[in-house]
C-alpha cells in the first residue's frame, strides 16, 4: 500500500471543511485499497481520523457484541484508555445503537447519560455503521472543545465511513 500522511485537516470555515472531508475520503479509499479485513480497516480508520483531523480527544469504534446485540464492546480505536461495554440502554453510543441515527452532542454535560471515559470530553458525534443490512458497529468522535461537532461533520465523517462500510467485509 502507498500512502501519503495526511496532514492536520483544516476545519476553519464551512469551505475549508468541504475540502478537507473530500480529503478525508480520498484518503479512507487510499488505507482501504486492496485490503477487506475488518479489524485493519477500522484501525487504520480510527488511526486517520485521529491523527489528521483537529481538536479531537478520541476516536474509535464501538463493535455489536456478537453474542448480546444489546451490548457494545470496545473495538479500534485512538486516544486514552476507554469503557469496554456500553449497553444500547445508555450513553451517546447506546443512543446511536438503539436509533440507528447519527448523535451529535454539543454539550455531553447536558446529554442525559452520557459516560464519561475521559474528563476532557465536551462534546461527541456517533454515526451508527450499518452493513448488511444490520447494526455492526458506532463510530464514536469526543472533542475537548465545546460544540465541535455540526451537521457539516456528521455528513463528511459520514461519506467517509459509507466507503469504510463498502470496502470492509463484514459478518
Ligand atoms: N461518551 C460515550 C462513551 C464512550 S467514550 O466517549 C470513548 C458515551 O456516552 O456513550
Amino acid at each position: 500500500m502507498s500512502f501519503e500522511p495526511t496532514p492536520l485537516l483544516d476545519m476553519s470555515s464551512p469551505e475549508a471543511k468541504r475540502a478537507s472531508y473530500d480529503t478525508l475520503l480520498a484518503q479512507t479509499q487510499a488505507i482501504l485499497h486492496g485490503e477487506r479485513d475488518r479489524i485493519a480497516n477500522l484501525a487504520q480508520f480510527a488511526a486517520l481520523v485521529y491523527n489528521s483531523v483537529p481538536t479531537l480527544n478520541w476516536a474509535g469504534f464501538y463493535l455489536v457484541n456478537p453474542t448480546n446485540d444489546r451490548e457494545l464492546v470496545l473495538g479500534p480505536f485512538q486516544g486514552k484508555v476507554a469503557c469496554v461495554r456500553i449497553s444500547f440502554d445508555r450513553g451517546v453510543c447506546g443512543a446511536a445503537a438503539r436509533t440507528g441515527e447519527v448523535q451529535l452532542v454539543e454539550d455531553v454535560h447536558a446529554f442525559p447519560g452520557h459516560i464519561a471515559c475521559d474528563a476532557a470530553s465536551r462534546s461527541e458525534l456517533v454515526v451508527p455503521v450499518i452493513a448488511n443490512g444490520r447494526l455492526q458497529a458506532v463510530f464514536d468522535l469526543d472533542s475537548p472543545e465545546p460544540a465541535r461537532f455540526d451537521a457539516q461533520d456528521a455528513a463528511g465523517f459520514s461519506a467517509a465511513l459509507a466507503a469504510l462500510i463498502n470496502g470492509t467485509d463484514w459478518a
